[in-house]
């Protein structure tokens, strides 16, 4: 599988998206932890294009998690309205509070999953970015991109199990948070969930969905 890795980080070092919360791919340095917490709370439910304005708007009025945690409660939710889920909000507040409190970010992901609005996928998504751990991340792009390139034809959500362990199979040890991106980012932009652009994919040579014809039939859903 090393080489299903190898291949999507050559992409991506080409072809990654430029986004606020990024550092640019392989140049070695690691993004600010409190940027890369403050995007995938943003990011839970809403899309980067809604995102990206919120996140610099946050990061010009508190650059530090200690700035954000030392906000007014007021301030903070009249920034994030828009956004939506408010529950976040509260919760971003009183996470930024407990970390400036410690003095850093956990960096696994048992630890960061104890803090308020860090969930499994949040918490392996910033141990991956941030830190560089080899956390398996996976979201409903990972699913779809793995559902395809495994041809597995299991319903969601019934098949959330099978397609983790094959997202797993594939999470590298080198550049874990590059890899991380690099499946959203070809969920996003190449493995769409309507006419992927298969003769494009950094995975077409291995993809068995496509090889099977039912590419873009996946992933399938239980009927309600
Ligand atoms: N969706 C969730 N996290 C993301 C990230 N880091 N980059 C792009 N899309 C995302």
């Amino acid at each position: 599988m090393r080489e299903r890795a190898a291949d999507l980080l050559e992409w991506y070092d080409r072809h990654a998206r430029q986004l606020p919360w990024r550092m640019p791919p392989g140049c070695g340095a690691r993004p600010d932890p409190y940027r890369v917490w403050l995007s995938e709370v943003m990011l839970q439910q809403t899309t980067v294009a809604a995102v990206t304005s919120y996140f610099e708007r946050f990061t010009t009025l508190w650059p530090t998690v200690e700035a954000l945690a030392a906000a007014r409660d007021e301030e903070v939710m009249g920034e994030w309205a828009g956004l939506g889920y408010y529950a976040r909000a509260r919760n971003l507040l009183k996470c930024a509070r407990t970390v400036a409190e410690k003095g850093a970010f956990p960096r696994n992901r048992a630890e960061l999953e104890t803090l308020p609005g860090i969930g499994p996928y949040t918490s392996a998504a910033i141990a991956a970015i941030a830190f560089d751990a080899s956390e398996v991340v996976v979201d409903g792009n990972v699913e779809r991109v793995m559902a395809r390139m495994f041809a597995v034809e299991d319903p969601l959500p019934g098949g959330k199990r099978v397609l983790r362990e094959k997202a797993a199979l594939l999470t590298p040890e080198a550049r874990p948070g590059d890899y991380a991106q690099a499946v959203m980012d070809l969920g996003a932009t190449v493995c769409t969930p309507k006419n992927p652009a298969c003769g494009i994919c950094p995975w077409m040579g291995y993809c068995q969905g496509r090889k099977a014809g039912i590419a873009a039939d996946l992933p399938k859903t239980e009927p309600k």
